[in-house]
C-alpha cells in the first residue's frame, strides 16, 4: 500500500472510523468510531489491560477525571512547557508546526516562503468551571492521562497496600490542539493513551526503564504488528520532554514514514516532588524495609491507541494478486484474531431454505457473547466471504444440508482459505483454541 487513502475509504465505507460531525462537514482531526472500530479498539484496550493489570500483581487500574484541578497543570509544568513551535503564514495566515516543516520552510496552502517568527503555542484545551468565565475559573482537558496517577500516587498506595516498585495503569481520553494534523487518526486532537506510571526506587531505574521497553515492544509484536517494521528512536537530551531524563520511541514505519507509536520515558521524580510542592502534601514513600522515606522514580511507558490501530491497519491490509484463489484487487485485512472486529461469520449456504437458516441462528445463538459475531445470509457466499475478509473476519462457518444430517458445518480459514468441517459439539473450542493460540 503506497498510501492511506485506501485505508480511510475502506474504514469509512465498512463501519470503522467517520468524521466527527460529518453531515456538518466535520470538526477538524477529530474522529467517530463506528460499529467495527469499536470492537477493534476495545479488543486493543482489553489485550493491554489483560497484559499489564489483570496477568501483574505489580500493577494496579485506575480511571482519573478529564478535567483536574488547573494547579495539577501548573505543577507538571505543561501550562509553561507543553508547547510547539507556531509560525504563520503572512501571505494566507495559514499555520504551521515550524519543527515539523524542514529547513526550507513552505506554505502548503498558497507557496510563499515569508513566515512570522515562531512563538510558543501551548496545546491544551482551555474551558472554564462553572458559570462564570474569568482567568481564575480557567481549567483544562487533559493532555495525557498521567497526572492523576501522580496525584492519586499515595492514595492509591495507602489503599492498594502496593509496595515499591508498582505501578498505576490507565487507558482514557486526552485532548491536544494540534497545530499540524494529519496523517489519518495518526495525529487527533481527541485521542485516547494507555499508559503506566511505574513507581520505583532510585537507582534502580535504568534497569527498569529496559525492562519497560522490552515488554512494550513485545506487546505490539505478540498483537500482530510486523515486527521488521517497529524501531526505536532515542530522544537526543536537547529534545527531551520538560520531565524526562531519557526517553525512547517505538516507531513504526506507517505509509507517511517513520513516526511514533509509542514510548517509554524516565520521568524521574520530577512530577511527584513538583505535585508536593505545589500542593503541600507529602508524596514520599516509606520504605518499611530499610526505615528510609524517599520519593520514587517514575519509569512511564504509553501508547496511542488510536495509532496502534491505524498500525495494525496498515499492517492488515492485503490486496490479492489474483494468485490467492481471490479476484485480483480483493482486499483482506489480515488482522489478529484476538483484535478482528468480528472474529467469526456464520452463513446458511442458501438464504431461501429455512431449515440452514434454523440451524445457522442455532448455531449463532451459541457463539454470541463469547466471541464477536456476525450473521450474513445475502448473496452468493464468494461475496459474503469478499464481505467478511475486507474487515478481517478469520473464521467464516457455513451451514450447509450435510451439516443437517452430521450436525457438523465448514470452517473457512480467511489466511489459509483451507476449509475444515468440524463438529458443532466441538465448534467452541475449536474456535477458542485457534483464536487464543493467535
Ligand atoms: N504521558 C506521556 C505522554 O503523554 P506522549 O508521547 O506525548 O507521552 C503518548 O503521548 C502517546 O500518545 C504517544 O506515544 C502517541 O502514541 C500518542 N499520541 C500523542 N499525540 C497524539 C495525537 N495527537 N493523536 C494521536 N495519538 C497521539
Amino acid at each position: 500500500m503506497e498510501n492511506i487513502s485506501q485505508i480511510i475509504s475502506l474504514t469509512k465505507r465498512r463501519g470503522f472510523i467517520f468524521q466527527s460531525s460529518e453531515i456538518y462537514g466535520g470538526v477538524g482531526a477529530i474522529w467517530d468510531f463506528g460499529p467495527l472500530g469499536v470492537e477493534m479498539k476495545n479488543a486493543i484496550k482489553n489485550l493491554w489491560w489483560k497484559k499489564f493489570v489483570m496477568e501483574r500483581q505489580d500493577v494496579v487500574g485506575m480511571e482519573g477525571s478529564i478535567i483536574m484541578n488547573p494547579k495539577v497543570w501548573e505543577a507538571s509544568g505543561h501550562i509553561n512547557s507543553f508547547t510547539d513551535p507556531l509560525i504563520e503564514c503572512k501571505k494566507c495566515n495559514a499555520r504551521f508546526r515550524a519543527d515539523l516543516m524542514g529547513d526550507k520552510k513552505q506554505c502548503q496552502n498558497c507557496k510563499s516562503e515569508d513566515f512570522t517568527e515562531s512563538k510558543d503555542f501551548n496545546l491544551m484545551f482551555k474551558t472554564f468551571l462553572g458559570p462564570v468565565e474569568t482567568d481564575a475559573d480557567k481549567t483544562y482537558l487533559r493532555p495525557e492521562t498521567a497526572q492523576s496517577m501522580f496525584t492519586n500516587f499515595k492514595l492509591i498506595l495507602d489503599s492498594s497496600r502496593q509496595k515499591v516498585p508498582f505501578g498505576i495503569a490507565q487507558i482514557g481520553k486526552a485532548f491536544r490542539n494540534e497545530i499540524t494534523t494529519g496523517g489519518f487518526i495518526f495525529r487527533s486532537r481527541e485521542f485516547e493513551i494507555a499508559e503506566i506510571e511505574y513507581f520505583v526506587k532510585p537507582g534502580t531505574d535504568e534497569n527498569i526503564f529496559e525492562e519497560w521497553l522490552n515488554l512494550w515492544e513485545k506487546f505490539y509484536i505478540d498483537i500482530g504488528i510486523n515486527k521488521n517494521k517497529l524501531r526505536r528512536y532515542e530522544h537526543s537530551k536537547e529534545a527531551l520532554s520538560h520531565y524526562s531524563k531519557r526517553t525512547v520511541d517505538v516507531e513504526y514505519e506507517f505509509p507517511f514514514g517513520w513516526s511514533e507509536l509509542a514510548g517509554v520515558a524516565n520521568r524521574t521524580d520530577y512530577d511527584l516532588s513538583q505535585h508536593q510542592k505545589f500542593s503541600g502534601a507529602s508524596l514520599e514513600y516509606f520504605d518499611s524495609e530499610t526505615n528510609t522515606k524517599y520519593l520514587p522514580f517514575v519509569i512511564e511507558p504509553t501508547m496511542g491507541i488510536e495509532r496502534i490501530m491505524l498500525a495494525l491497519l496498515v499492517d492488515g491490509f492485503n490486496e490479492s494478486d489474483g494468485n490467492d484463489g481471490r479476484e485480483k484487487g480483493d482486499i483482506v485485512l489480515k488482522l489478529n484474531s484476538r483484535i478482528a472486529p468480528v472474529q467469526v461469520a456464520i452463513f446458511p449456504l442458501l438464504s431461501n431454505k429455512d431449515e440452514l437458516i434454523k440451524k445457522s441462528q442455532e448455531v449463532l445463538k451459541t457463539l454470541l457473547g463469547e466471541f464477536r459475531v456476525d450473521y450474513d445470509a445475502s448473496g452468493s457466499i464468494g461475496r459474503r466471504y469478499r464481505r467478511q475478509d475486507e474487515i478481517g473476519t478469520p473464521y467464516c462457518l457455513t451451514i450447509d444440508f450435510e451439516s443437517l444430517k452430521n450436525d457438523d458445518l465448514t470452517v473457512r480459514d480467511r489466511d489459509t482459505m483451507k476449509q475444515e468441517r468440524i463438529k458443532i459439539s466441538e465448534l467452541k473450542n475449536y474456535l477458542k483454541t485457534k483464536i487464543s493460540n493467535s
